[in-house]
């Protein structure tokens, strides 16, 4: 069977090829995932958090995709993007801004980006788990987070029916 290359923009493709913060961080202060384990695309966010200046910043992110191009530039763009940011700052960080400074993904792999986003913002979620919960983080799930779930579910299904993994 023929496939018909996806309409990546330049930047998603140059990214893929030369991603960044790509691997394990041995010294994370917490690691979280987000995927489906039936479509095979799975996104580990690694951080490292510190304060400075009395707000808890992201010293250093990395990431490890099983995932597809437009996830692995996802990835790589957001762990870009939050380096050196407030904790605060990263969370607000939306799927839509990634694929802004993507140029664009096409519509088929908006759930790539949701994916990224979605692990970070449950890496952000699990450090404050034992803490003392900062006024910024919702008590409840977010309008994004659900988003994440319902991808989650829906690539499932999609897979399963498929009964194929999709390139
Ligand atoms: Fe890109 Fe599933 S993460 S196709």
């Amino acid at each position: 069977m023929s496939k018909i290359p996806l309409p990546y923009s330049p930047k998603v493709l140059e990214i893929f090829k030369n991603p960044k913060n790509l691997g394990k961080m041995d010294d994370a202060s917490v690691v979280a995932e987000a995927g489906s384990l039936a479509c095979g695309d799975i996104i580990k966010i690694y951080l490292k958090i510190e304060k400075v200046n009395g707000e808890d910043t992201i010293l250093k992110a990395s990431f490890e995709s099983y995932g597809c191009a437009a996830n692995i530039a996802s990835a790589s763009i957001l762990t870009e993007l939050i380096k050196g940011k407030t904790v605060k700052e990263a969370w607000n960080i939306s799927w839509k801004q990634i694929s802004d400074e993507l140029g664009g993904l096409p519509s088929i792999k908006y759930h790539c980006s949701i994916l990224a986003v979605g692990a970070l913002k449950r890496a952000i979620r699990k450090y404050y788990e034992n803490k003392k919960r900062p006024e910024w983080l919702p008590e409840k799930e977010t309008p994004e987070e659900k988003q994440t779930l319902e991808v989650e579910k829906l690539i499932e299904k999609l897979y399963k029916g498929l009964g194929q993994v999709q390139a």
